[in-house]
């Protein structure tokens, strides 16, 4: 099988990476941690890991029971560079949850008719109805950040858009929607060695795409985007919460957990769904 885009991640990787992100892949385990600002060195051991998730599994199917017998609505948006395992978390919080409820939304690029809406107009569509646990692969804040990176925006939109944002959040919270904003965090060297993975693996093909090639070049103006939307659109009502995604087993029990924490369900067992791990799962001041 050809490589996509005629080898262009294994290629950046030879020629133009960085000399300390290329050494820090080649020496590597696949266990190790390659964030030198990660505050674990190598991965949760397989059996920490399944027993947390399990509980946790647990917890989550009785959050839907409870969503579903009042009524509530949940939007849990998923933000972070590629590779930083949205799609990934995604399917663990939605691995035992009832897929009518439990609905996932990664819009495509704005159509020819939607780039003339407001720009919020058809995430508005997308909303949870009463019952619903609604996961946003990306989100409305792609105009933050990857529109800003490749120029799909103009500044004018992207001004616009920050002037509007924290009203819109503080609208879906007024109206009773419990709104979650997780911003994966994934250091330079581990999402190179996701991509050069994806390229090498047929079934994960798929997931690379040529703004992730481009994209690898564009790091700096990334962490520039980033850290402007994490701090403009930060308020009291609609937070920002930060996982640290470098190893991504972590960040999945983290994520999980924060939303369990942060919402009364029927039956919530505290115990069952143990406690947070601030290094891993905080706010804007873990990003980096
Ligand atoms: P993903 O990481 O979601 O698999 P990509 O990395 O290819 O997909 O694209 C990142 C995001 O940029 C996606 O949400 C995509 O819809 C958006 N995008 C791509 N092209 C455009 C465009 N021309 N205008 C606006 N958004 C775009
Ligand atoms: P597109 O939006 O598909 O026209 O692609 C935009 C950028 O991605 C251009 O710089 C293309 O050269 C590059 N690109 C798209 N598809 C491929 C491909 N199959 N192989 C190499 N580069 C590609
Ligand atoms: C992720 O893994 O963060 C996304 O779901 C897929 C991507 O990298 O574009």
């Amino acid at each position: 099988m050809t490589k996509p885009f005629d080898g262009a991640i294994s290629q950046y990787f030879d020629k133009t990476a960085p000399s300390d992100i290329r050494k820090a892949i080649k020496g590597s385990h696949k266990d190790d941690i390659l964030n030198p600002s990660y505050p674990y060195d190598v991965e949760i051991s397989k059996k920490d890991y399944t027993a947390q998730y399990d509980a946790l599994q647990i917890e989550l199917v009785k959050l839907q029971a409870w969503v579903k017998a009042t009524g509530q609505r949940v939007a849990i948006v998923f933000e972070g560079r590629d590779a930083a395992g949205k799609g990934g978390t995604i399917k663990r919080f939605r691995e035992n949850l009832n897929p009518r409820g439990a609905r996932v939304v990664a819009l495509s690029k704005p159509t020819e008719t939607e780039a003339t809406q407001w720009y919020f107009q058809r995430y508005i569509t997308q909303l949870p109805a009463g019952g619903e646990i609604v996961f946003f692969d990306r989100s409305w804040y792609n105009r933050g950040v990857v529109e800003h990176v490749f120029e799909f925006c103009t500044d004018a939109q992207r001004e616009h858009f920050f002037s509007q944002v924290i009203e819109f959040e503080k609208m879906l919270v007024d109206e009773g929607i419990h709104l979650f904003k997780f911003w994966l965090n994934v250091g330079r060297a581990e999402q190179l060695r996701r991509f050069l993975a994806r390229e090498e693996d047929p079934l994960k093909q798929w997931k690379l795409s040529w703004i992730d090639v481009e994209g690898l070049k564009r790091w700096d103006a990334y962490s520039e985007a980033i850290r402007e939307t994490l701090t403009r659109a930060q308020s009291p009502h609609a937070p920002w919460t930060i996982v640290r995604s470098d190893d991504k087993k972590r960040a999945r029990l983290e994520a999980i957990r924060h939303v369990l924490l942060s919402i009364d369900y029927d039956n919530k067992d505290i115990e069952a769904i143990g406690k947070a791990d601030p290094l891993i799962c905080g706010g804007p001041e873990i990003w980096d």
